[in-house]
C-alpha cells in the first residue's frame, strides 16, 4: 500500500474527527508556548469569539462584492479602519489578502503594471529590498519576473542608507523596507528611505506585516519609535498582518495605498473570457467570507484600547524575555528590538555554537527558529508566552551548560547542517539540496510521523529521492521553509 486511495465509502463523523485527532498529537505545543512562531493566541475565549465571527460569513465568497455587500462593506470598513490606525490620508484604499506574503505579491505586481504605463522603457523591472526584509517579497519578484537586489544593513541591523541610495537605478519600480523587519525586529531607517524614493519619484512600501497592529499601540509610540508610517512623506503603501498581532483568523492581512493611481495596477481585468467580464482585485479567485467578518469583528471587539492592553503585556513578557538572556553571561540580544521579536546569539560563536544550543531546546520540547548572517535564535514573544518565560530560560541556561561541555555537539543534528552549509559557498547549492527536501516533502513517499507511528496509507515501498550527505543533513530543516 503506498498511496492512499479516495474513500470508497462514508465514515461517520465520530471516525473522522477522532483520526484527526489523533493525527495532531505530535504537532508543536503552541498551546503551552513551546513555539516562537506560526500562531498568535490570546485566549480560548478570543478563539470561540473568532469561530463564531468566522462562522457568520463561512459559506460567503467575496469573489462577487456585488453578490455579498455585507462582506465587501466590511472590507472596506476594515481598509479604513487600518488606514486610520496608519495614519494614511482621506483617499487611501486598499485590500484584505489572504496574508503577508500575498499582500507583498500585490504591492510588487502594482508597483511593475504602474512603471510599465508610467516608465514604458524599462525592460528588466527591479524591487529594492534590504536583506532583511521579509522573504516573501523575494518570492513575489520571482513569481513576477522582477529582479530582486537587496542591501545590507547597519551594525544596528537597520537597512544601510547609503548602499540603498547607490543601488537605486533606472530600473528600480519599487523600494521596499521594514517597520520592523523580521529577524531582529528593528525599524528600518523608513524617514531616510523615504527621502529617496521621493527624489527618484519611485513608490516605496513598508512591510509592516509583523509591527503593523502592535507599533501603533506601543506606549509613547510618537515619541520613542522613528516615524513608519503615511505620515511619512514617500511612503506610498504599507502591509499590516490582521492575522498576526491582530489576532484575527488566519488568512487576513491589510495593503493600503496612499491612493488609487497606486492601487489601480494591483487590479487584474478581462473583457474576453467566455465565462463573462471579469475583475479582480487580488490574487485568488474565490475569496473565504469568514476571514474578512472575523477581522471586522476583531478590530471591533478589542478597539484601539484593548490592543493597547495587550501590547502593553505583551512587552512585559518580552522585557522578562530580554532579560533572561541578558542573564546568561555567554548569551546576548542582538540589537535593541523596536517590539518583542527578540534575536539571540552567543558572545563567542567559535566556542559556543547557537545552533547546538537550539538542538538541545527541541530536545526540551521547545520548537526553536534559527537564522542566519548572523547565527542566532529568533523568538516573537506574544502574549501567550507569559507562561512559558521561566520554563524557557531554565531549559536555555541548561542547554547553554550542555553545549559548553559538549563542543562537538556544533557537528552533530541540526547544528551541523547549519554548520556545514555555511562552508558552502555557492549558495545555489545548498538551494538544490533545499528543492531536493521540498521534493521529498511532497512526493507523498515521505513518512509522516506522529507518536512514534506512521501515518496510515503514507508508507511506501518506494523511496523518496535520495538526498546527498547535505541533504540527508537538511532532512531535519524546520527554520527555513517557515
Ligand atoms: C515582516 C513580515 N512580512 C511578511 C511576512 C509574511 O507573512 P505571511 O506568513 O502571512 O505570508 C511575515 C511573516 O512572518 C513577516 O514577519
Amino acid at each position: 500500500m503506498s498511496r492512499v486511495p479516495f474513500p470508497s465509502q462514508a465514515k461517520p463523523e465520530a471516525e473522522i474527527f477522532s483520526a484527526m485527532d489523533a493525527m495532531r498529537t505530535g504537532d508543536a505545543d503552541w498551546k503551552h508556548a513551546k513555539t516562537w512562531s506560526l500562531v498568535y493566541h490570546v485566549s480560548d475565549e478570543h478563539t470561540e469569539f473568532l469561530k463564531k465571527a468566522y462562522g457568520k460569513f463561512f459559506t460567503e465568497n467575496l469573489l462577487n462584492p456585488l453578490a455579498f455587500k455585507s462582506l465587501k462593506k466590511m472590507e472596506t470598513e476594515v481598509v479604513q479602519m487600518v488606514a486610520d490606525l496608519l495614519h494614511a490620508g482621506p483617499e487611501a484604499v486598499g485590500t484584505i489578502n489572504s496574508g503577508g506574503t500575498e499582500s507583498l505579491l500585490l504591492a510588487a505586481k502594482s508597483a511593475r503594471d504602474r512603471a510599465r504605463k508610467t516608465r514604458p522603457w524599462i525592460r528588466n523591472p527591479e524591487v529594492l529590498a534590504v536583506q532583511t526584509t521579509h522573504v516573501a517579497l523575494e518570492k513575489a519578484c520571482a513569481t513576477l519576473g522582477i529582479k530582486f537586489r537587496s542591501v545590507g544593513t547597519r551594525d544596528d541591523y537597520r537597512a544601510d542608507v547609503d548602499q540603498l541610495r547607490r543601488a537605486v537605478n533606472r530600473n528600480t519600480i519599487l523600494i521596499a523596507a521594514s517597520a520592523p523587519q523580521y529577524p531582529q525586529g528593528v525599524i528600518d531607517p523608513i524617514e531616510e528611505i523615504a527621502a529617496i524614493a521621493l527624489d527618484k519619484n519611485i513608490p516605496f512600501h513598508v512591510d509592516a506585516c509583523i509591527g503593523g497592529f502592535f507599533l501603533p499601540f506601543m506606549k509613547d509610540a510618537d515619541r520613542r519609535l522613528p516615524a513608519w508610517d503615511f505620515r511619512v512623506k514617500g511612503v506610498t503603501s504599507i502591509s499590516a498582518d490582521l492575522h498576526k498581532f491582530g489576532y484575527t483568523a488566519k488568512g487576513a492581512s491589510a495593503l493600503i495605498y496612499r491612493d488609487m493611481s497606486y492601487l489601480k495596477h494591483q487590479f487584474f481585468v478581462s473583457a474576453l473570457w467566455s465565462g463573462g467580464f471579469f475583475g479582480s482585485p487580488s490574487m485568488p479567485g474565490t475569496r473565504p467570507g469568514g476571514a474578512i467578518s472575523a477581522a471586522w469583528a476583531t478590530l471591533q471587539k478589542f478597539g484601539r484600547q484593548g490592543y493597547e492592553e495587550m501590547v502593553q503585556k505583551t512587552m512585559e513578557v518580552a522585557e522578562r524575555f530580554k532579560k533572561g538572556i541578558e542573564a546568561i553571561p555567554e548569551l546576548q540580544v542582538l540589537g535593541n528590538p523596536d517590539m518583542s521579536l527578540i534575536a539571540y546569539a552567543t558572545r563567542d560563536p567559535s566556542s559556543i555554537n547557537i545552533y547546538a544550543i537550539a538542538d538541545q531546546l527541541e530536545k526540551k520540547g521547545w520548537l526553536i527558529d534559527r537564522q542566519q548572517s548572523p547565527a542566532c535564535i529568533h523568538a516573537t514573544v506574544t502574549l501567550n508566552h507569559a507562561q512559558a518565560i521561566d520554563a524557557y530560560m531554565a531549559d536555555l541556561r541548561q542547554a547553554v551548560e550542555t553545549v559548553k561541555k559538549n563542543p562537538q555537539l556544533a557537528k552533530e543534528g541540526q547544528a551541523g547542517m547549519y554548520g556545514l552549509a555555511a562552508k558552502i559557498p555557492v549558495k545555489g547549492l545548498v538551494n538544490m539540496e533545499i528543492l531536493k527536501v521540498m521534493e521529498g516533502l511532497y512526493s507523498g513517499k515521505d513518512k509522516i510521523e506522529f507518536s512514534g507511528n506512521e501515518l496510515e496509507g503514507s508508507e511506501s515501498s518506494e523511496k523518496p529521492p535520495a538526498p546527498s550527505g547535505l541533504g540527508r543533513l537538511i532532512q531535519k530543516f524546520k527554520g527555513m521553509i517557515g
